[in-house]
């Protein structure tokens, strides 16, 4: 069972595209507003979440990975892949990242060989405990990778987006997460599914708000946090590879979205 004194977060969904990194990002940047100290963990071969971060990989500059990390696997071995975020201000020394790269897609064949679904909790023993969150950003599948940051997490958050698919991939993660056998075999009994986080809402759309409304049934009313609506600056944040705080005045309604959002996690991931 990962021990930890940081609050480690996964962010999950079966889907692609629902705004998994997006809310890793941007919910990161929030808890640093509040004063946290906050280590991202990019867990995902394409990357998105370490390009948007300002920590893009490389050829010339290569930084050590998450590939690396798993590939190690050694205790407290992830301490010497955590890079500062590239973002700048306050960002650049609250906010570390432990980069991701295309390779990381190597791990996947690993997946029956004993023990490889520890290695990133095993890497991270005393390497987050100067931190108040890890956050884990996951690939769309409940594979091999996102096991490993599962098996390293002690919370489980879905993020929903309101459409057919999203919501059935959002309950097959939280189903994944909530059978015993699956924590027991992850090495992680005290894993908890936290969260449904209604991503992407478009409140334009009858069919979000029919989701949206469906969701505290399905999740429990406890479970269901405050919508994330889907905004063109989220978008165009993650493009620039910056923090919202840096697109000015436009940023101003999603930055308090987010704040809310870190400020529930602080309160209920004490
Ligand atoms: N709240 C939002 N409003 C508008 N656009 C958003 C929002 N959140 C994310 N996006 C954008 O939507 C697209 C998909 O989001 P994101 O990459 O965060 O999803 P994901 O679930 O991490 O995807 P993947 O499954 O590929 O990892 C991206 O272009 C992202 O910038
Ligand atoms: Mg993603």
């Amino acid at each position: 069972m990962p021990k930890s004194k940081s609050k480690r977060v996964a962010g999950g969904n079966n889907k692609g595209g629902v705004g998994k990194s997006g809310w890793v990002a941007n919910v990161a940047a929030a808890l640093a507003d509040e004063g946290c100290k906050v280590l991202v963990v990019d867990v995902d071969p394409q990357a998105n979440l370490s390009r948007r971060m300002g920590r893009p990989y490389r050829k010339e500059k290569p930084l050590v990975t998450t590939a690396e990390v798993i590939k190690s696997g050694e205790p407290g071995v992830a301490a010497d892949a955590i890079v500062p975020c590239g973002w700048g201000g306050i960002y650049a020394q609250r906010i570390d990242i432990i980069p991701s790269r295309f390779d990381l897609e190597n791990r996947i064949s690993e997946a029956a060989v004993i023990g490889a679904r520890g290695r990133l909790a095993r890497a991270l023993q005393g390497a987050d405990d100067g931190y108040d969150f890890t956050l884990f950003d996951c690939q769309p599948s409940l594979g091999h990778l996102t096991q490993v940051a599962l098996a390293a997490a002690r919370y489980a958050v879905a993020l929903v987006e309101p459409e057919y698919d999203g919501v059935e991939g959002a309950v097959r993660f939280r189903d994944f997460v909530a059978d015993e056998v699956n924590r027991t075999e992850m090495g992680n009994p005290e894993l908890t599914f936290a969260a449904a986080v209604p991503s992407m809402v478009d409140g334009r759309l009858a069919a979000h708000a029919h989701h949206v409304q469906s969701l505290p049934s399905i999740f429990g009313a406890d479970k269901v946090w405050d919508s994330i609506p889907a905004r063109s600056v989220v978008k165009d944040a993650a493009d620039e590879g910056l923090p919202l705080a840096e697109l000015g005045s436009r940023s101003a309604e999603m930055r308090e979205v987010y704040k809310a959002a870190a400020q529930r996690m602080i309160k209920e991931f004490a």
